[in-house]
């Protein structure tokens, strides 16, 4: 009786310790698999995180957004989706007015934003912010033929154009005495303006003022002072999202490391970033 007792215990324990071996075997094959770079096994645990998130976008921001051939190109764009290959989730990009991003972040329309949106403490009042992706600031545009805007200070009292809820807005109305911000739902009625004279100059995100001179407003416009208020491009978020933002953010630092940040902005801004 005892030892047939002994003989089962002993087999009970034969077979725990192989299901623990078992056990243990699959779960450090798991970690070796994990360490391959595949989205899934990446995502694999991933608790909080959606497969698909909404990012919203600017209708036309050159050269981070805007339509070409029928399709969104530009950095922004091929950033955020280097950024959702890495963590690991899908994208159903919506675009609109600039001005109606923020207010789609808040109401829970968009959960993210790519948009060469200026972080400012304002705005983290009501939305989340990623590390900061781009650094940029403001630049003057001029119409070709105009000699005697050649700086900030000689833009007193003038009608300055530019967009609707933009920074370059809030720096106009801020900094330069007498002068009247024109600000447009659109980007290409802002350089119209200057082009056609009903604004005497543009006050905008340096790479796209400086872009747009370069590409389609080469004869009608050039720029003129130097660099304005130095701003950084994050990516926003609806707030509450606190585990993707960190996704997103070492998303980021493993793109900047292994070069796929500077092919990108090689590609849209002719130039590796300093
Ligand atoms: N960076 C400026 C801001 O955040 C202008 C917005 C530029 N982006 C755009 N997609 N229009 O106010």
């Amino acid at each position: 009786m005892r030892i047939k007792k002994r003989g089962l215990f002993g087999i009970l324990l034969l077979t725990l310790a192989f299901v623990l071996a078992a056990c243990g075997g699959g779960s450090e094959s798991t970690g070796g698999g994990s360490d391959s770079d595949s989205k899934e096994s990446k995502n694999s645990g991933k608790s909080g995180l959606k497969d698909t998130y909404t990012v919203a976008s600017d209708t036309s921001f050159v050269p981070f957004e805007f339509k070409e051939n029928g399709e969104y190109v530009g950095f922004d764009i091929e950033l955020i989706n280097a950024i959702a290959d890495e963590v690991g989730f899908e994208i159903k990009l919506e675009t609109t007015n600039f001005d109606g991003i923020i207010p789609g972040l808040q109401t829970g329309s968009f959960d993210i934003a790519i948009a060469g949106i200026t972080i400012t403490d304002d705005r983290k009042k009501t939305v989340d912010f990623s590390d900061p992706y781009y650094d940029a600031g403001l630049r003057i545009g001029v119409s070709v033929d105009n000699k005697d805007i050649n700086g900030i200070e000689d833009l007193k009292g003038k009608t300055v154009a530019t967009r609707l809820g933009s920074t370059s807005a809030d720096y106009i109305k801020k900094n330069i005495e007498g002068a009247e911000a024109s600000q447009f739902e659109q980007l290409d009625q802002v350089y119209l303006a200057v082009e056609n004279g009903s604004a005497d100059a543009v006050l905008y995100d340096s790479p796209n003022v400086a872009y747009y001179i370069q590409t389609k407003g080469e004869d009608s416009l050039k720029l003129v002072g130097e660099l304005y208020q130095a701003e950084q491009y994050g990516i926003a978020f609806a707030k509450g999202q606190d585990e993707l933002v960190s996704k997103v953010n070492e998303a980021l630092a493993t793109l900047k490391e292994n070069g796929k940040y500077d092919d990108i902005y090689e590609k849209w801004f002719g130039e590796k970033p300093e």
